[in-house]
């Protein structure tokens, strides 16, 4: 696997490269839900491109930038054997170079659910993976469903701005009692990774309700709300049945509604979603 720090340098292992790219952006810390991105990139491409750069303009004020957990190293030998073919680890000043001033802002679809409580930070990863993109040129990306709203942002950019890539979804990778993988989950005390059962909890309670019958998006809502209120460490950022193609808010949900959460659990803002249709169980 080749590592470059500058864009020259991945420029440069490029040109080496024969057949089709697939790009999976990161911001490093991987876990098996990274991994079998990359999986997933190698499968449907010829070559598979990794981008390490813990973006600091998507953190808002007070937000965990400084203790985003960071591991070059290990991250390098996991996405070395996840046959990862180029690790691209740019620099802050390589992507943001002083006088550096445009931004890419998908308004609509980044203004609900995370938008609410965090107001610049869809702005920050579509511009981000806008220069990514431009710089890599793939053929195909792909992006996890557990960032569901990042997901559906980045494929209207992709739409908007006439990018020649094809958007894939990976599938959300959870632990052993169901709890969604995050590099944001090492911050949980053994007290609160306990707790932080409660989001797929509530994901499966909606899910349930939903195959019983249930079509009321105030009454799965309010059901959802109450089951994680029960767990003492947890405090409900929101809980939203939307659309699951414009992340408008519905009342009557149906076969496209979205279920998304945010909770903390301690200090650590956890999310998770679903398609209460799907049939996959988590
Ligand atoms: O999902 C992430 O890790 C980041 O938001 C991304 C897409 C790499 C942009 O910084």
């Amino acid at each position: 696997m080749i590592i470059a720090r500058t864009i020259a340098q991945l420029q440069e292992a490029k040109r080496g490269f024969e057949g089709s790219i697939g790009f999976v952006p990161t911001m490093g810390a991987f876990h098996e839900g990274h991994l079998s991105l990359m999986r997933e990139a190698r499968r449907c491409s010829d070559k598979v491109v990794v981008s390490l750069f813990v973006n600091p303009t998507q953190f808002g004020a007070g937000e965990d930038l400084d203790a985003y957990p960071r591991d070059l190293e290990g991250d390098l030998a996991k996405s070395r054997a996840a046959g990862a073919h180029l690790a691209w680890v740019p620099e802050t000043a390589d992507l943001y170079p002083p006088g550096y001033q445009t931004r890419v802002e998908v308004t609509e679809l980044s203004r609900p659910l995370c938008g609410v409580s965090r107001p610049v930070h869809f702005s920050a990863v579509a511009t981000v993976v806008t220069k990514l993109f431009h710089v890599v040129e793939p053929d195909v990306a792909v992006f996890g469903e557990k960032d569901f709203q990042q997901l559906q942002v980045v494929r209207r950019l992709v739409q908007d701005l006439d990018f020649d890539i094809e958007i894939l979804p990976g599938p959300t990778v959870r632990e052993p009692d169901g709890l969604a993988m995050s590099s944001r989950n090492s911050y949980l005390s053994p007290e609160e990774r306990e707790q932080a059962v409660c989001l797929v909890e509530g994901v499966r309670l909606a899910k349930r309700l939903y195959n019983e019958g249930e079509r009321s998006c105030g009454r799965l809502r309010q059901e959802v709300s109450s089951l994680i209120s029960g767990y003492p460490l947890a405090r409900t950022e929101y809980v939203e049945l939307v659309d699951s193609r414009s992340l408008a808010r519905v009342e009557t949900a149906d076969d496209h509604t979205l279920l998304a959460l945010a909770v903390r659990v301690g200090s650590t803002r956890l999310i998770d979603n679903t398609i209460l249709a799907d049939r996959d169980s988590p």
